[in-house]
């Protein structure tokens, strides 16, 4: 089974988006780092803007991930209905963000994904999705 990394809204302006904020790498450079990152398992890399897609997504990982890595981007401080679809997980979680949310603006201290996931990696940009996928397969026994 691969790992999943699923990416919400906004993150496919990487690159270009806030540079000063998220930096310069693009998100297919992040998919690359993470297909290193995972070693001999596979990655599937996906992005979207629409919460829903990213709650399906969420519910086919049960039976199709190992594991997986979600920046929910923007909905993780305001879905709860991302929060109940990660809470339903059996398998693995672990919330990554390029930035280090405790950092920035107020209403970016919540987060409704954390509490129901195993672990949080934020703040070392895309070295955070490194850093997530290592802690992702690591939780469910696979090696990278
Ligand atoms: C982000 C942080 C969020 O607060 C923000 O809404 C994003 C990106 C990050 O990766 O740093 O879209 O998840």
């Amino acid at each position: 089974k691969p790992l999943f990394v699923l990416n919400g809204p906004n993150l496919n302006r990487l690159g270009t988006r806030e540079p000063q904020v998220y930096g310069t790498a693009t998100l297919a450079d992040i998919q690359r780092l993470c297909e290193r990152a995972a070693g001999d398992v596979a990655v599937d890399f996906r992005q979207s803007n629409h919460e829903g897609q990213l709650i399906d997504w969420l519910h086919e990982a049960e039976d199709k991930a190992l594991a997986v890595v979600l920046n929910p981007a923007g909905y993780g401080h305001t879905s709860v209905s991302l929060r109940d679809a990660a809470a339903c997980l059996s398998i693995p979680l672990v919330e990554c963000h390029l930035s280090n949310t405790a950092a920035r603006e107020d209403f970016r201290r919540t987060s409704l994904i954390s509490p129901v996931a195993a672990g949080v990696i934020q703040g070392f940009g895309p070295a955070s999705y490194e850093l997530a996928v290592i802690a992702a397969l690591r939780l469910t026994g696979a090696t990278a």
